[in-house]
C-alpha cells in the first residue's frame, strides 16, 4: 500500500471548543490507483489532504492517528526532511484554487524552474520545462508569461505542470476543476487520465462532483462529518450504494433525464458539537433507535465495499 491513513484526527481549536474537521478517518491508496474522495462542503476533505501533505497550521493540530507513506509515518518525519524528500517529489498537490497559487510577480517558467532547483533537478532544465508544458497541452511560450496573462484553465494546467515537475509518485488533486467551464473540466480530467496511464501516478481526487469522479476513479470514499461512511469500487458506489447518505448523494447527481433532483434534507451536524451515535442520524430516512446512541463502524459488506451503518 502506498498511502495508509488510519484513525486520523485533525482538530481546530476555537472559542466553541475543538472543531473536529477530521475525526477518525481511514483511507488507503495503492500504487497506480486513482481514488476519489467525495462529500458535502465542510466534511473535512481539504483538511485531510492538508494533513497528508503536512500542511496543517494553527489553530489546527493532529489529534491522533497515522499517515503512512511507503511504510514511513510522515506525521513523525521532521518538517525539513519532509520538505526535502517528500513534498513535490513523492507527494505533490494541486489545491483548491491553486491556480491562484502562483506568485503574480514571476513568470510561470520561473516558478516551475524553482521547484526543479529546490529538488536539484540534474537534467536539462530548459528541456524539462518545455516537456512539462507540453504534457499539460500548453505551448512552450507559456513559460515567459505572467500568471495574470493566462486564463483560469491555462493557469490550472500550468499548476499541474509544476506539481509534476520532479515526477511525484502521488498526486493529491483537491477540486482541480472547480470554477472552470465544463469543456475545460473535461480536458483537465482527461489530462489526469493520461498521467495515470503514462506515468502510473497514484491520484487522490477530491471533489463534490460525483459525476466527474465516476469518469476516472477506481475506488471512492464517501466522507461525512470527518470520517469515511462508505468506500467501494466505482461500480459498487455508483451502482449499489449502501449508506443512506451515499444513496442521497447519488440521487442528487443531475442527469439529462432527471433534472428535478432532490437534495438531502437537513444539515451536517456542528463539528464542534457532534451528536453521540451516527452523525447522519438526524437526516437519515432509515434512522433507528440504535443510530442515535451508538456509532457504527466501517465494516465490509461486499468485496471492496465497506459501510458504516447499522442497517448492515
Ligand atoms: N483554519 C481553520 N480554522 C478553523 N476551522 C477550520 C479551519 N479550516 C477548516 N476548518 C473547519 O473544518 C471543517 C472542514 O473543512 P474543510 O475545508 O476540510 O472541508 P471540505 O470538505 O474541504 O469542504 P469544501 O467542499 O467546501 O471544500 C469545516 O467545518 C471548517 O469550518
Ligand atoms: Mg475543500
Amino acid at each position: 500500500m502506498m498511502l495508509e491513513v488510519s484513525g486520523l484526527k485533525v482538530y481546530f481549536s476555537s472559542a466553541r471548543g475543538d472543531v473536529k474537521a477530521v475525526d477518525g478517518m481511514d483511507l488507503t491508496v495503492d500504487r497506480g490507483e486513482v481514488v476519489g474522495l467525495a462529500g458535502e462542503s465542510g466534511c473535512g476533505k481539504t483538511t485531510l489532504a492538508l494533513a497528508i501533505s503536512r500542511l496543517i497550521m494553527r489553530p489546527g493540530r493532529i489529534a491522533g492517528g497515522n499517515v503512512f507513506f511507503d511504510g514511513s509515518d510522515v506525521l513523525k518525519i521532521q518538517s525539513e526532511e519532509f520538505r526535502e524528500k517528500y513534498r513535490w517529489k513523492k507527494i505533490a498537490m494541486i489545491f483548491q484554487g491553486s491556480m491562484n497559487g502562483f506568485t503574480p510577480v514571476f513568470t510561470i517558467g520561473y516558478q516551475i524552474n524553482e521547484v526543479l532547483e529546490i529538488h536539484n533537478y540534474m537534467g536539462d532544465r530548459k528541456k524539462r520545462l518545455d516537456d512539462l508544458l507540453k504534457m499539460v497541452d500548453l505551448d512552450s511560450e507559456t513559460a515567459t508569461r505572467y500568471p495574470h496573462e493566462l486564463s483560469g484553465g491555462q493557469k490550472q494546467r500550468a499548476f499541474i505542470a509544476m506539481a509534476l515537475a520532479v515526477d511525484p509518485d502521488f498526486l493529491i488533486a483537491d477540486e482541480p476543476t472547480t470554477a472552470l467551464d465544463v469543456i475545460t473540466q473535461t480536458s483537465i480530467i482527461n489530462l489526469l487520465k493520461k498521467l495515470r496511464l503514462d506515468k502510473k501516478i497514484s491520484i487522490l481526487l477530491i471533489t463534490h462532483d460525483l459525476a466527474l469522479l465516476s469518469e476516472i476513479v477506481d475506488r471512492v470514499y464517501i466522507m461525512y462529518a470527518g470520517k469515511a461512511v462508505e468506500v467501494g469500487s466505482a461500480d459498487e458506489i455508483f451502482n449499489s450504494p449502501k449508506h443512506p447518505y451515499t444513496q442521497g448523494l447519488i440521487a442528487s447527481i443531475p442527469t439529462l433525464k432527471n433534472l428535478h433532483i432532490k437534495g438531502i434534507g437537513g444539515y451536517m451536524p456542528d463539528l464542534a458539537n457532534l451528536p453521540p451515535g451516527c452523525s447522519f442520524a438526524s437526516r437519515c430516512p432509515h434512522v433507528m433507535e440504535i443510530c442515535k446512541n451508538s456509532e457504527p463502524k466501517l465494516l465490509t459488506v461486499k468485496e471492496k465495499q465497506k459501510v458504516a451503518c447499522w442497517l448492515y
